[in-house]
């Protein structure tokens, strides 16, 4: 199918496969198309359909509620019946040299782990090696669960073969139940499609590091922390680090703090915050090069921050409403929005 997209800036034409969403293939291609959950919620890939015929592939999808008229559509949730022209409200340029191109891709669950009682360690072997830049999820799907999940990678590897995740059970998901339903998931075969995402780490960026995880969002900070440790990013700049968490029985990672901790020296602090309660002493005294508070996480990072954050890029991952108050804290603390990236997991 012929898809042509009218962008503000130019025309963009590109062949689109049978079953393949109008965003992948233009991601695919090298068309830097409009998107950020690329999972049918945040209505960032509007388009409007000037002629030809779409499928919709969920038709429920919460991000619809972003469109304006029956022609407007979700660029990654439709499907090209026919050819297609379709205009997007954006400039749309062509990816950079040297950007991590999405394809679709295959792949395994290796192996599971309980790493709290609702978050699963995942490993994923792909079929072929991936590559992606830290900070970046793939969405991935499996036969029995209709549609595709985003997830971000855990670990940072030049051509991965094995993507890692961390993954919150969301209470009656339809992915997560499937998941955390008892039987174990080893074994199966997955679809996957990135990578994807905005908020990229590079150590070339040569700013103060500053990342803010709720709950799983943690993913993609942990690996941002492996590139820059890859790259002893932390003897140059500093590394703050906030996970924010409900309680004691929610934290993970610890051990990989504490290594990382003692490898990356003074350079980089981890604070945990716990919404729901102080901090254990058991805790605090078993992680010694950890710091514990109780707060939310992104008013704990604004007590910590004080007079800090003059020079940092800030990435921000989790649920919306951590991702939105961490936003309006570092704007409020007049850090510009150029230096601020993040995923909401909505
Ligand atoms: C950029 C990004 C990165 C994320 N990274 C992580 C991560 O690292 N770890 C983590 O635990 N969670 C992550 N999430 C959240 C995750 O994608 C799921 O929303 C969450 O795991 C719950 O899935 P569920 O199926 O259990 O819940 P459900 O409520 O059943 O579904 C949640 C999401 O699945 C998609 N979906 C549901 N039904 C359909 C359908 N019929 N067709 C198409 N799509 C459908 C939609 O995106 C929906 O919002 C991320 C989300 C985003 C947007
Ligand atoms: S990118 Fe399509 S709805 Fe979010």
């Amino acid at each position: 199918m012929k898809i042509q997209v009218n962008a503000r800036n130019r025309t963009h034409l590109f062949e689109a496969s049978p079953g393949e969403k109008i965003l992948h293939g233009g991601l695919a291609r090298g068309i830097a198309l409009p998107y950020e959950c690329a999972s049918g919620t945040c209505g960032t890939c509007k388009a409007k359909r000037v002629s030809g015929d779409i499928d919709d592939a969920w038709p429920d999808a919460p991000g619809r509620k972003s469109l304006k008229s029956a022609d407007e559509f979700l660029m990654c949730q439709c499907v090209a019946r026919t050819d297609v022209v379709a205009e997007v409200p954006a400039f749309v340029q062509m990816m950079d040299t040297g950007s991590c191109v999405p394809c679709a891709g295959t792949g395994r669950i290796a192996s599971t782990e309980m790493l709290t009682h609702d978050v699963m360690l995942i490993d994923v072997e792909t079929d072929a090696p991936v590559e992606f830049d830290a900070g970046q999820f793939v969405l991935l799907g499996v036969d029995d669960v209709e549609g595709m999940r985003g997830w971000s990678m855990v670990n940072f590897d030049r051509h991965a073969r094995t993507l890692r995740f961390v993954v919150r059970r969301k209470p009656d998901g339809v992915l997560s139940d499937w998941l955390f339903g008892g039987a174990s998931r080893a074994g199966t075969r997955v679809s996957l499609f990135g990578p994807l995402g905005h908020a990229t780490f590079y150590p070339s960026l040569g700013r103060d590091l500053l990342c803010i995880a709720g709950g799983s969002g943690i993913a993609g900070v942990m690996s941002i922390l492996s590139r820059a440790e890859q790259d002893e990013y932390f003897s140059r700049h500093s590394g703050d680090v906030f996970f924010g968490i409900r309680t004691s029985r929610d934290v993970y990672f610890l051990d990989e703090f504490t290594r990382l901790r003692r490898v990356c020296g003074e350079g980089l602090a981890v604070t945990v915050a716990l919404s729901d309660e102080d901090p254990p002493s058991s805790l605090v005294s078993d992680y010694p090069l950890i710091r514990f508070d109780r707060g939310f996480v992104h008013e704990v990072a604004k007590r910590h921050m004080v007079g800090r954050l003059g020079n940092v890029i800030a990435y921000l991952a989790g649920p919306p409403p951590a991702v939105d108050a961490s936003i309006r804290m570092l704007l409020l603390s007049r850090v510009t929005a150029d230096n601020i990236r993040y995923d909401k997991f909505s």
